[in-house]
C-alpha cells in the first residue's frame, strides 16, 4: 500500500517534516491536498483577448521596431537565443494585435480547462473596455464579463477575478495613471461599478496584480509604459496603487461582506549562500524592501495572500549570485522548489494563501513536465510544514503576449498557434490534469520530479 500524506497533517509521519528522510521518502509516496483545494490557471485581459484598446496597445506601436532591432543586444546572452531569435527580431511580435482572440473563443478555453480537470480559474477584467471614456461605463463590455464569468460556473470552475492587471483605459494614461493622485479614486468607482453588476456569486476578488512589479518596470527600470525613470516617481505610484487597493478593499466588503479579497504580490525568494552578517543585512533590506513593505502596509485590508511566484534571488555580497545551472527559455533560473521558501515566510502574515501564479516559458514543454510536479511537491511540502495554501493557479492556461518581451516566449499549459488560433494541450497540461482530478501528486506524476 502507497502511504499517503493528507493536506491536515494528520496522517503525519513520526519524523520531523523538515528532516531529510521524509523529504526523499515523500518522492515515493501519494501527495494528497485539501478536498476544497482550487487547482487552475491563471490569464489575464490584454495578454489573452486581443483587440484592446488601452495604454499598452497605443505604447506597442510606438516601440515595436525599437524592441525588435534592441532584442538581440538584450537576449544574446539567453541560451536559448537561437531558437527565438526569428520572432524576437520581428516588429510584429510585439504587437498585442488579436492575441489569443480569448475574448471570442472563451467558451472553447473554459472547454479545455474543464476537460482538464480545473476547478478554478483566475483571469482579468479589461478596465478600458469597461470605461472607455472617463466615467462612461459600457454596459455591452460588462455583459460580456458576466458570459465569461456564466462560462466559469456552468462549467463547474471557480472565477477568481483580478479587477486590474496593469493595462489603463487611455484617458486615465493621459492624466498619469499610477502616478495620478485620482488614481485611488477612480480606482475604486471602476471596482463599485464592477461588484455592483458582477458580484453576485463571485467569491473572489483579485484588486491589483502585482503593484511592485508594474510600478517599478515603469518608474524605477523606464521600459514599460509610460518609461519615466525617476524613483520619486516609483514611491508615488506605489503609495496610490497602496491606496487604491485599501480603498478598493473596502467597497468590495460593503458591496459583497463575504467575498474574499487579496492582491496577487510577486514575491521573490532571497537567499542567502553563507549566513555571513552582511549577507544577513543585504537579505534583510531585500524582503523588506520588495517582499514585506507593501503587504504589511495592506496587512488589514486582505483576507488572503495572492501569491505569485517565479524565482528566488541568491546572495552572497551582492545579490543574483544563482548558479543558473538550468534556464527557462526566457533566460530565468529554473528552480521550482523556491517556492517553497516564498511560501513559508508568508507565514507571518497568518492568512490563507492563493498561488495566484506559478510558471515557466518553455517552448519544449521537457521542462514544464518536471517543474509541475516539483513545485507542487514543494507546496505541499509547505502545507505539511503548516502554511494555509488553498489553491495553486498554474501561469498561464494559454501562450499569450509576454508584455514587452511579445509572443515568443510561451508560458501555456496549451499551445497556441498565432497564425491559425488553433490550441493544443502540451504534455504538462495532461500530467497537470491528472494531478487536479486526483486532487493529488501521485507517485507516477512525480517520476520527472526534478
Ligand atoms: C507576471 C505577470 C504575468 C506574466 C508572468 C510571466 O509577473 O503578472 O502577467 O507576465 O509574470
Amino acid at each position: 500500500m502507497i502511504p499517503k500524506i493528507s493536506h491536515s497533517g494528520k496522517t503525519h509521519f513520526f519524523l520531523n517534516p523538515k528532516s531529510k528522510i521524509l523529504n526523499r521518502l515523500s518522492s515515493m509516496v501519494k501527495l494528497e491536498f485539501s478536498k476544497d483545494f482550487l487547482w487552475g490557471a491563471a490569464t489575464s485581459s490584454h495578454q489573452v483577448e486581443g483587440n484592446n484598446h488601452n495604454d499598452w496597445t497605443k505604447w506597442e506601436k510606438e516601440n515595436a521596431e525599437r524592441l525588435a532591432k534592441e532584442s538581440k543586444q538584450s537576449f544574446l546572452w539567453n541560451p536559448h537565443w537561437k531558437k527565438f531569435k526569428k520572432e524576437a527580431t520581428n516588429p510584429e511580435n510585439y504587437i498585442s494585435g488579436i492575441a489569443c482572440d480569448h475574448y471570442h473563443r472563451f467558451n472553447e478555453d473554459f472547454d479545455l480547462a474543464q476537460s482538464l480537470s480545473h476547478n478554478a480559474h483566475r483571469f482579468s477584467i479589461e478596465w478600458s473596455r469597461i470605461e472607455p471614456s472617463e466615467g462612461d461605463f459600457d454596459e455591452k463590455e460588462i455583459e460580456h464579463y458576466r458570459q465569461i464569468i456564466g462560462a466559469l460556473q456552468k462549467r463547474g470552475i471557480e472565477p477568481f477575478v483580478t479587477l486590474w492587471h496593469w493595462t489603463l483605459p487611455l484617458w486615465l494614461a493621459e492624466k498619469g495613471g499610477m502616478i495620478s493622485s485620482e488614481f485611488p479614486k477612480y480606482f475604486d468607482r471602476y471596482t463599485e461599478k464592477i461588484v455592483e453588476a458582477l458580484g453576485n456569486g463571485i467569491q473572489f476578488w483579485i484588486t491589483l496584480n502585482e503593484p511592485d512589479v508594474v510600478s517599478s518596470h515603469a518608474y524605477l527600470k523606464g521600459a514599460w509604459p509610460p518609461q519615466k525613470k525617476n524613483p520619486f516617481l516609483y514611491l508615488r505610484a506605489i503609495c496610490h496603487l497602496i491606496s487604491a487597493h485599501r480603498r478598493a478593499y473596502t467597497t468590495i466588503k460593503k458591496l459583497s461582506p463575504t467575498a474574499q479579497i487579496g492582491i496577487a504580490k510577486h514575491q521573490v525568494a532571497f537567499e542567502m549562500a553563507r549566513p555571513t552578517f552582511i549577507n544577513h543585512i543585504l537579505k534583510a533590506i531585500a524582503d523588506w524592501s520588495w517582499n514585506a513593505f507593501l503587504l504589511n502596509r495592506i496587512r488589514n485590508h486582505q483576507d488572503f495572500i495572492g501569491l505569485n511566484h517565479y524565482n528566488r534571488n541568491i546572495i552572497d555580497n551582492g545579490f543574483g549570485r544563482n548558479p543558473n545551472a538550468t534556464q527557462t527559455d526566457l533566460g530565468w533560473e529554473y528552480h521550482p522548489d523556491s517556492i517553497y521558501q516564498a511560501l513559508v515566510e508568508l507565514k507571518s502574515y497568518k492568512k490563507p494563501i492563493y498561488i495566484t501564479e506559478n510558471g515557466i516559458a518553455d517552448s519544449s514543454d521537457e521542462l514544464r513536465q518536471k517543474f509541475i510536479p516539483t513545485a507542487l511537491s514543494a507546496v505541499h511540502r509547505a502545507i505539511r510544514n503548516g502554511i494555509d495554501v488553498r489553491g495553486y493557479f498554474y501561469w498561464s492556461l494559454l501562450d499569450n503576449l509576454e508584455w514587452d518581451k511579445g509572443y515568443w516566449p510561451r508560458f501555456g499549459l496549451i499551445a497556441v498557434d498565432f497564425e491559425t488560433e488553433v490550441r493544443t494541450p502540451r504534455p504538462s497540461a495532461l500530467l497537470y490534469a491528472n494531478i487536479c482530478r486526483n486532487n493529488a501528486l501521485s507517485a507516477e506524476d512525480r517520476v520527472t520530479e526534478k
